[in-house]
């Protein structure tokens, strides 16, 4: 059987690129509701049926769990889907959390990214106020970095003013910690880390979305001998077009080549 791993769009290949690294002989179903991106942009209502149509489709094709590897689906419906069907459903939420445990003690700020509708929604209000009594949490939106993403956008000069144009009203040396609280952002932490002062960190939840999807199928002795074989759907198609699928594989080279420059910098501060 296989894992499905759901998005709006490409975002959610940089959760799946972490569950392949800790999970290579799993077999793998990606779903990105191409159709419909962005999320972030729409009404609850709107991207709540969106999700559970692309999700309906999902479940008919003998997945042993669900990772919605979307921020933004994650706040609007992972209760909801847990209820609707028997294999496990797994989310992914801002890390706001080690994010305030790492900077505990430090005078500096946290700033999440994330979409508009993650940030409206109770559940991240409710995270929010939980995790962090001191007040230390900022938020900002960035719809402009999950259409740069689909439209397969990366460069330094197209995404760096954008960044600066959006950052502008924060003083940015006020914060230590950026949380990419939407999976499309982790492919700009090249551009991030050229806008934010040197030694600020960026915590994404991919890497612990990925290690609790490990422990669940450990405990329920669900793991597989595979090939780390992917499927790919955009709204319900499969992706048969070679040059896509190419480009896919780019995007996982590209994570990697930034996690990589992403330690070496972290070394040396
Ligand atoms: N990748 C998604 C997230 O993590 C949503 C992006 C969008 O469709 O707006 O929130």
């Amino acid at each position: 059987m296989t894992i499905g791993f759901f998005d709006s769009g490409i975002g959610g290949l940089t959760v799946l690129h972490q569950a392949l690294k800790l999970l290579p002989q799993e077999d793998y179903l990606f779903y990105a509701d191409t159709d419909h991106v962005p999320y972030g942009e729409k009404t609850k209502e709107e991207v709540r049926t969106y999700i559970l149509q692309a999700v309906e489709f999902i479940a008919r094709q003998n997945i042993k769990a669900l990772v919605i590897a979307c921020n933004t689906a994650t706040s609007i419906v992972i209760e909801e889907l847990r209820s609707r069907y028997d294999f496990p459903v797994l989310g992914i939420e801002p890390a706001v959390k080690p994010a305030v445990e790492q900077s505990a003690g430090e005078q500096q700020r946290v700033l999440v990214l994330a979409t508009r509708l993650t940030l409206q929604e109770k559940k991240y209000h409710d995270l929010v106020h939980r995790i962090d009594p001191g007040e230390r949490v900022d938020s900002l939106p960035l719809p402009g970095l999950v259409q740069y993403a689909e439209q397969l956008e990366f460069s330094e000069e197209k995404v760096i003013p954008y960044l600066q144009k959006e950052l502008a009203h924060l003083n940015l040396a006020r914060y230590s910690t950026v949380v990419l609280g939407c999976t499309h952002f982790p492919y700009f932490e090249d551009s991030l880390r050229k806008v934010f002062p040197p030694g600020v960190k960026f915590i994404s939840g991919s890497r612990g979305t990925a290690r609790h999807l490990k422990q669940l199928l450990a405990a329920r002795g669900g793991m597989n001998q595979c090939t780390g074989n992917i499927r790919f759907y955009r709204s319900g198609i499969e992706v048969d077009d070679s040059a896509l699928l190419s480009k896919y594989n780019d995007l996982f080279k590209r994570l990697d080549e930034m996690e990589e420059a992403a330690a070496h910098t972290e070394q040396e501060n």
